[in-house]
């Protein structure tokens, strides 16, 4: 019994999507943001490879797309998690335990802020303030807020989500 397995991801027909949006602004300088746009939102991230077909296609250097892909924050480079952290460094919560929280996160997690973990769960991002200042230092997780969050509470809190993503096994990282 013979078994085609390619091209049965939602992957792949997203690749092929994007391809066709490439090749319809063939050419296109000026298309550069657009296509960009277009690939985030069809994979949350811009990866390497389409990066240079987009520069081939549209007649633009790669470091001319690359310099927009890290000028606007919007666009990434890496696929993010399931599970956006976001550790609050600002004064607030800086002076309240931020940096002692956010090491081990890093510990716990085995990456460093900006990195996602390599089973797509968690990925680390600093932010400067969350407009929660009185819940000092705080971490949101997607759109969970958590609150005086001690050092001693983030392998609680990392276990909570890693079992919300055992009962959601078939969704897809980066949202
Ligand atoms: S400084 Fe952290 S919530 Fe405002």
């Amino acid at each position: 019994m013979s078994e085609n397995t390619e091209h049965k991801c939602e992957c792949a027909e997203a690749y092929l999507d994007i391809d066709r949006v490439i090749q319809k602004h063939k050419g296109e300088r000026g298309a550069l943001v657009q296509v960009l746009h277009y690939v985030q939102e069809r994979l949350g991230y811009v990866p390497k490879d389409i990066q240079v077909r987009i520069a081939e296609t549209l007649d633009v250097s790669l470091s001319e797309v690359y310099g927009v892909i890290t000028f606007y924050s919007l666009f990434r480079e890496r696929p993010r998690g399931k599970f956006i952290i976001s550790s609050c460094q600002g004064t607030a919560c800086y002076v309240r335990g931020a940096p002692e929280v956010l090491a081990r996160l890093e510990k716990e997690l085995g990456i460093k802020a900006g990195d996602t973990t390599e089973d797509g769960l968690f990925t680390i991002e600093i932010v400067r303030c969350l407009g929660a200042c009185g819940l000092a230092p705080v971490m949101t997780v997607n759109k969970d807020t958590h609150g005086r969050v001690t050092e001693d509470k983030i392998p609680s809190i990392l276990n909570f989500y890693r079992t919300q993503a055992k009962s959601e096994p078939r969704q897809v990282a980066g949202n």
